[in-house]
């Protein structure tokens, strides 16, 4: 029998999988459990692309990258349209059934956790919110000690002649991204002299916008349905999100704009 398009996509998990705490079930719990599935599903995807990005730079691959690179900034800006869906949900609605949630919360999502890590964004303070026995934690602790993406985008760099300093080379690369002004400086000169390299900056800096949109968008929503209350997770709520809100994946190229 040839293979079909349900059988392929398996889909009869997939559409088994949206099961409804309240009970009876509250309308609105239907939207929250597929649209937290379908972030899980892109971030899946934003994991994927990015390991290959990283690939790309260390192999000095530009077109590679570029091409990549445009699409991760794609689903970004998906993520951030696609909030506009949840926010036809009422506060009183999500008060129906968010007793129901107990403590599950956003804290342990470990692809958003492994993407941040993966973009060199490191809290190994937000490792005590996966479980010991969580089936990602380990994933999510060899994230921490691996290079993160600004490593290999150093590797490209210095594919590009841009002399990257000894104490970035051999940096602890469980700490988060720091900005260096040497690599500022070799930046600099890239983007002028090459139009080429200015795409692929250009892009970065698109989707480390998208993240900080995706942040900010966030919080208005978390703002608007459950104003100060505490989050499920245990935090502050939207005084804990504030903390992220503009803090850039790629320092370096935001500390360069006002010299271009
Ligand atoms: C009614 C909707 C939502 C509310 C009220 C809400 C609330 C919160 C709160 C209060 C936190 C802080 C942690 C805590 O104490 O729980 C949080 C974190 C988080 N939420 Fe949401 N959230 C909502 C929707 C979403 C959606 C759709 C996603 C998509 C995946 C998401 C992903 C996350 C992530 C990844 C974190 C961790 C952020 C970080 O550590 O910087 N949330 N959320």
């Amino acid at each position: 029998m040839s293979l079909t398009y349900w059988d392929y996509l398996k889909l009869d998990e997939l559409l088994d999988l949206q099961e409804a705490k309240s009970d009876p079930p509250e309308h609105d719990e239907t939207l929250f459990i597929v649209i937290h599935q379908v972030y899980e599903l892109w971030f899946k995807l934003l994991l994927h692309e990015i390991e290959k990005i990283k690939r790309d730079f260390s192999g000095n691959d530009l077109f590679g990258a570029i091409h990549t690179l445009k699409r991760v900034r794609t689903v970004m800006k998906t993520l951030v349209g696609q909030l506009d869906v949840l926010e036809t949900m009422t506060p009183m609605s999500f008060t129906s059934f968010r007793d129901r949630l107990d403590t599950a919360s956003g804290f342990q999502s470990a692809q958003f956790r492994e993407l941040e890590f993966m973009l060199g964004y490191k809290r190994p303070e937000m490792l005590s919110h996966q479980a010991d026995d969580a089936p990602h934690r380990e994933q999510l602790v060899r994230r921490l000690h691996e290079r993160s993406l600004i490593d290999h985008f150093h590797d490209f760099l210095a594919h590009q002649g841009v002399v990257i300093p000894d104490e970035e080379k051999s940096r602890d690369v469980t700490q988060p991204t720091e900005p260096n002004e040497a690599i500022q400086d070799g930046l600099l000169e890239l983007y002028k002299k090459h139009p080429n390299l200015a795409i692929l900056f250009e892009l970065m800096t698109d989707f480390d916008e998208g993240l900080q949109e995706w942040r900010y968008r966030h919080i208005k929503l978390v703002e608007r349905t459950i104003g100060r209350k505490l989050g499920t997770g245990g935090s502050l709520g939207v005084e804990f999100l504030k903390e992220s809100l503009f803090k850039p994946v790629f320092p370096d190229l935001w500390a360069i704009r006002h010299r271009l």
